[in-house]
């Protein structure tokens, strides 16, 4: 048997068992992350930012993310190894986010990962990015059984998913163009604000009023879909027109007029998805979902409608690497075949 047939033989043997360990790797952005978990049971979990190195370009400049992942990921597995207890010997499966991302930031990732998986000869799992984020739920609600929705807002996706099963999703609303999380940091810089904007346009928010009235794409219209680059132009044409009258804004109150925006459209079809599938379970995912606007007012929202709301804890909504290890044993629960060594990155998967 080659290492693929042993890889499939594995995995199948493990198929339906919740007592074996992942080790999982998530280099998509600026994060160099790695996690080993059992089943929904985070064992360990470290995560590395490279935000400080970031910060001084007012976003993230994948070349020097992908080498700093190289720089990053040895020692992070070695911690996260001590952490779980554990040693290399012990795990049975690695697991990789393969996409989507940074083409040279998955690169390293996928590439540490096959290599790993290979010295230790034990199966290799591609994994996507959106599907860890989801998953962060089963971590912080093991409980959590499909079929539910769910509000994924991060930085690069906006969506509103019917999760039917693991490996059955319907997208019943996304953004036609900008994503959520890309529309508060576009604005953070608008008012000068550094980079990552959501965290910083939150806490400016929170001393604001929203005496801006901002405009609401699709308004009457009955998808579920969102558009977030008009939302980021009215803010920056507001900006631009009120510095020609020689006027100011106020930071605090564009703020918090752009995150009430935002954040309300989100909740709303979210709310209206919930009543179109009749579920009674939505679950919050991605970056965006730190925001604790966001997380009051579907908190609120839901609770008045009988909706049970998932709010998993702000460092599992962003870039984490037990995400991935949680949605790696959803994925072989659900029936998926391991990688074999030709598996490659999928920026835009
Ligand atoms: N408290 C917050 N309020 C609003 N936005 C936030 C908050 N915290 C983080 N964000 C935003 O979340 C985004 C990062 O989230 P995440 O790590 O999930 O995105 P990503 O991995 O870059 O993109 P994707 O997951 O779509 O590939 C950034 O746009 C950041 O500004
Ligand atoms: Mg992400």
């Amino acid at each position: 048997m080659n290492y693929y047939e042993r890889s499939c033989k594995k995995i199948e043997e493990l198929r339906g068992r919740n007592d074996y360990l992942i080790l999982s790797i998530e280099s998509s952005c600026d994060e160099t992350a790695v996690a080993v978990v059992r089943g929904r049971e985070v064992l360990g979990s470290v995560i590395s930012s490279q935000i400080e190195i970031h910060k001084r370009f007012g976003g993230v400049v994948p070349e020097i993310a992908s080498r700093n992942h190289v720089l990053a990921i040895d020692n992070i597995v070695d911690e996260v190894l001590v952490q779980a207890g554990v040693t290399l010997k012990d795990i049975d499966v690695v697991a990789v986010t393969y996409g989507a991302g940074l083409l040279g930031a998955l690169l390293v990732g996928v590439s540490y990962a096959k290599s790993l998986a290979y010295a230790l000869d034990v199966p290799l799992m591609a994994i996507n990015h959106i599907k860890g984020h989801i998953s962060a739920n089963f971590i912080s609600a093991p409980e959590l059984e499909p079929p539910f929705v769910c509000l994924l807002a991060s930085g690069g996706h906006t969506y509103i998913l019917e999760v039917k099963a693991f490996n059955d999703m319907v997208i019943l609303g996304e953004t036609q163009d900008d994503a959520v999380g890309e529309a508060f940091d576009k604005v953070a810089r608008v008012l000068g604000l550094p980079y990552p904007g959501g965290p910083q346009i939150e806490k400016l928010a929170k001393e604001g009023e929203p005496t801006y009235k901002l405009p609401r794409a699709f308004k009457g219209e009955k998808h579920l879909n969102f558009s977030y680059s008009g939302l980021k132009t009215a803010v920056i044409n507001l900006v631009a027109n009120t510095k020609a009258r020689g006027e100011e804004i106020i930071p605090a109150n564009l703020a918090r007029s752009f995150q009430d925006e935002a954040v309300g459209v989100l909740v709303d079809n979210t709310m209206l998805a919930l009543e179109q599938t009749g579920h009674k379970i939505v679950a919050l995912a991605g970056g965006v979902g730190a925001n604790t606007a966001l997380r009051e007012k579907l908190t609120e929202a839901g609770t008045k409608r009988g909706i049970k709301v998932l709010l998993p804890p702000r460092a599992l909504c962003t870039d984490n690497a037990a995400m991935i290890g949680v949605a790696c044993f959803e994925e072989i629960k659900a029936g998926m075949l391991p990688a074999d060594l030709t598996l490659d990155a999928d920026p835009a998967l």
